[in-house]
């Protein structure tokens, strides 16, 4: 049986002993696990850790300002933070490849990231939230061994840092690194998000990333997040992220969900003019492992709802569609 307060004094424990007087460096990406990582290795070496988090432009909306509060304001860890939005959207432009695009985010990370720890001269350890299910994977065991898409936040920092690896998470489930994460004062909200991917929106744009489209997709998304955190829902303990509490809301009754920017127009009529505007599907999904999922069967006044607000509130957008493909073959992000 698992017991938190032992578990933090000895991991803490562990952390000190291995890093002793060195500095550590995170990149923290507002994700569950790097934030865990983050809280726990704060509470054991304090000032010795530094976090870089890195604005690639392609965030949630308020996002940055949120990590910033919690980790920098409320925990007082040591954060930078970066605005590299120029740097990546002037590289993304033009491209509009999947593959690429993954590519180029993963690289430029790795750049921006490489300059920052580069400035930080006493740092010996490099600290990432890998958890115990990413060891399994990136070790070929869980997966057929094909690459389907490149998840670049595995593994993706070069040996040329000549940093030490410190993964405190590395023995943990994912609801074992939530409930880590609770303990450490993280706010639950936070601590049971869904998961969201290191290339963020830049995978949610189809074909060529705009600022302008990325400012448009926060917006709406925002909208559909809240609707889902607002409406509540009446389902059994099933496919709730928080496993095994009967979910309170349609946000905790799925796995995923967001909203995707398609760069295709359509018409439409407002008062009495003509629109032409983009379109944005809604995703939201059911899963217990991400390989598999069901497109989830959200309630036709909580969709209405979100169709009205997203096209009275975003102006540039006059359509919006709900995806209704499962995973297989669809995969849950579309690209
Ligand atoms: P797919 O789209 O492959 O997604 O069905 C499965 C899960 O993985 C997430 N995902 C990523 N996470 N970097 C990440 O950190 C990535 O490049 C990436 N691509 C997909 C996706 O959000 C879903 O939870």
């Amino acid at each position: 049986e698992w017991n938190m307060p032992d578990y933090i004094s000895e991991a803490v424990a562990r952390i000190r002993e291995q890093v002793g007087t060195d500095e550590v460096i995170l990149g923290l990406s507002g994700g569950v696990d790097s934030s865990v990582a983050a809280a726990l290795i704060h509470r054991a070496i304090g000032d010795q850790l530094t976090c870089v988090f890195v604005d690639h432009g392609l965030l949630r909306l308020d996002e940055g300002k949120m990590v910033m509060d919690m980790f920098a304001k409320n925990l007082g860890v040591k954060v930078l933070r970066i605005d590299a939005e120029e740097q990546f959207l002037g590289h993304l432009a033009g491209v509009s490849d999947p593959e690429a695009k993954r590519k180029i985010i993963g690289r430029e990370f790795v750049e921006v990231f490489q300059v920052e720890a580069g400035k930080l001269q006493n740092a010996k350890w490099l600290a990432q939230g890998t958890i115990y299910p990413d060891v399994i994977e990136s070790a070929g065991k869980g997966k057929k061994g094909q690459t389907i898409k490149s998840h670049h936040n595995v593994g993706g920092l070069p040996e040329t840092l000549n940093l030490k690896l410190l993964e405190p998470l590395r023995e943990l489930f994912k609801d074992e690194v939530r409930k880590l994460g609770v303990a450490l004062g993280l706010p639950h909200d936070m601590v049971y998000r869904h998961p969201f991917p290191g290339p963020g929106l830049g995978v949610r744009i189809l074909g060529e990333v705009k600022k302008e489209f990325a400012d448009l997709l926060r917006r709406a998304d925002a909208i559909f997040i809240e609707e889902l955190r607002n409406t509540p829902c009446e389902l059994p303990a099933l496919e709730s992220i928080d496993a095994g509490a009967a979910p309170k809301n349609w946000y905790e009754a799925t796995s995923q969900a967001f909203a995707v920017f398609l760069p295709v127009k359509s018409v439409g009529v407002m008062g009495d003019g003509r629109t032409y505007e983009y379109v944005v599907a809604l995703r939201a999904v059911q899963t217990l492992d991400f390989m598999t999922a069901q497109w989830a069967h959200l309630p036709h006044s909580l969709l209405g709802k979100v169709s009205n607000r997203i096209i009275n509130e975003v102006r540039g957008i006059n359509r919006v569609v709900y995806d209704i493909s499962g995973k297989p073959p669809a995969t849950i992000e579309w690209e």
